[in-house]
C-alpha cells in the first residue's frame, strides 16, 4: 500500500469483481469507487485541473465552479480543499444530502437547482447558473466537464490501459454515458489499441445523449438532458437504454450479496445482461462494465423501500424475495 500526503494520489485501478456468481456471465466489474472522493471522478477532476493549472488558467485564488450531479463535486472539493482553491457546485434536487454534506465538509460551498429549465431540463438550469456566477467575478474557473477534452483523456491513460491489460481476451466493454468523458476515453483506446474490443455504451431511459426524448429521471450519473460535447458516437459500437426501475433491481440483486454498488452501476450491469442475452446468448464471451461508484451514498434512494416503492411503484421490489429463495436454493444445491 502507498503512503500519501494528497488525498488525490490514491486511486485503486485495478480492482474487478467477478459477477459469474450474481449474474451467471462472464462479466466483470471494474470498481471504481476506492478513492478518497468515493468515485471515477476522481480521475477526471485530477486531470482537468492538472491542465487548467499547467495552462495558467487556474492559480492562487482562483475559485472552481462546476456542475455537476454529486461525484464531480465531491471530488473537485477534495482537490480545491487539497490544493487551496475555493469551490462552488451548481447541482440539482436529484443529488443526495450526503454527497452535498461530503462538498460543505471540505470547503466547498453547493447551490441547489430544485426547478428544471425548459429547454435543457436540470442540467440546462445548472448551467445557466454557471454562467451566471462567471460572469459575476473573474477568479470563477469553470473547467466545463462536458466538453473539457482532458475529462476523457483521463481514461483514455487510466482506466482502459487497466482493462486491458487484466482482460487480454476482452470482447466487449460496457460503459455509462454521462458527460461520456468515460465512455469516450475507453472507447478511442480500444479502437486504437484494441479494435477488436466492442465497446457497448450504457444510458439511462429519458437521457438526450443519443437521441430520443428527455424524460424525468431520479438516479443521477448517467444520462444527460442536454447532449454532451465530447460525445463522438463514431467510436460507439451500440447502445443499450436502461429503465430506472432495472437499474435498481440489478443493485438490490448485488447487495443481497454484499455488494453496494451506486444507482449507474446498476443500470450498467442491467444494459450489459440485457445486451449479451441479445447479442450473445449462452456464448462465452468476456466482457467487463465499469462502476463508477459504491452504494452508501444511495441509501436514501435505490437502497430505501420506501423511496423506491414511491417513485416506481411496488412492483419494482416484486420478485425480490423470490429472488433470494431462488439464490439459497442455487447455493444448497452446489449450483451457485
Ligand atoms: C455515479 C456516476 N455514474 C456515472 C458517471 C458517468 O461518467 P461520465 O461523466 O464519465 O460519463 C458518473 C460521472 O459523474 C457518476 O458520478
Amino acid at each position: 500500500m502507498p503512503i500519501i500526503s494528497q488525498p488525490e494520489q490514491y486511486h485503486e485501478n485495478d480492482l474487478f469483481v467477478d459477477l459469474h456468481r450474481t449474474f451467471g456471465r462472464k462479466l466483470y466489474l471494474k470498481c471504481e469507487g476506492f478513492n478518497f472522493a468515493g468515485s471515477i471522478k476522481l480521475k477526471a477532476a485530477r486531470a482537468m485541473v492538472e491542465a487548467a493549472e499547467a495552462s495558467g488558467v487556474l492559480r492562487p485564488g482562483s475559485v472552481l465552479v462546476e456542475s455537476s450531479s454529486g461525484n464531480l463535486g465531491v471530488a473537485l472539493s477534495i482537490l480545491a480543499a487539497s490544493k487551496g482553491y475555493g469551490f462552488v457546485c451548481v447541482t440539482d434536487s436529484r443529488c443526495n444530502l450526503a454527497t452535498k454534506q461530503l462538498i460543505e465538509a471540505m470547503g466547498g460551498t453547493v447551490h441547489t437547482i430544485t426547478e428544471p429549465a425548459a429547454d435543457g431540463g436540470f442540467l440546462g438550469a445548472r448551467l445557466q447558473l454557471v454562467k451566471k456566477l462567471r460572469e459575476s467575478d473573474d477568479r470563477y474557473v469553470w473547467l466545463n466537464q462536458y466538453a473539457n477534452p482532458n475529462n476523457a483523456l483521463a481514461h483514455f491513460w487510466g482506466t482502459a490501459p487497466a482493462i486491458a491489460e487484466r482482460f487480454p481476451d476482452l470482447q466487449v466493454a460496457f460503459i455509462g454515458a454521462g458527460t461520456t468523458g468515460t465512455l469516450m476515453g475507453c472507447a478511442r483506446y480500444f479502437k486504437e489499441n484494441r479494435p477488436e474490443v466492442k465497446v457497448v455504451a450504457v444510458d439511462a431511459v429519458g437521457s438526450v445523449t443519443f437521441g430520443g426524448p428527455s424524460l424525468p429521471r431520479q438516479i443521477p450519473g448517467l444520462g444527460t438532458g442536454v447532449r454532451p460535447p465530447l460525445l463522438d458516437r463514431s467510436y460507439v459500437d451500440d447502445v443499450v437504454h436502461v429503465d430506472e426501475v432495472d437499474t435498481i433491481r440489478a443493485c438490490r440483486r448485488l447487495a443481497r450479496r454484499g455488494f453496494l454498488f451506486g444507482g449507474s452501476t446498476g443500470t450498467v450491469i442491467s444494459g450489459a445482461l440485457r445486451w449479451l442475452d441479445e447479442y450473445a446468448p449462452g456464448a462465452d464471451v468476456t466482457a467487463v462494465a465499469v462502476a463508477p461508484d459504491m452504494g452508501d451514498r444511495y441509501l436514501d434512494s435505490v437502497y430505501h423501500r420506501g423511496w423506491v416503492e414511491e417513485i416506481y411503484g411496488s412492483a419494482a421490489l416484486a420478485g425480490e424475495f423470490e429472488e433470494l429463495g431462488e439464490l439459497s436454493m442455487m447455493t444448497t444445491t452446489g449450483v451457485v
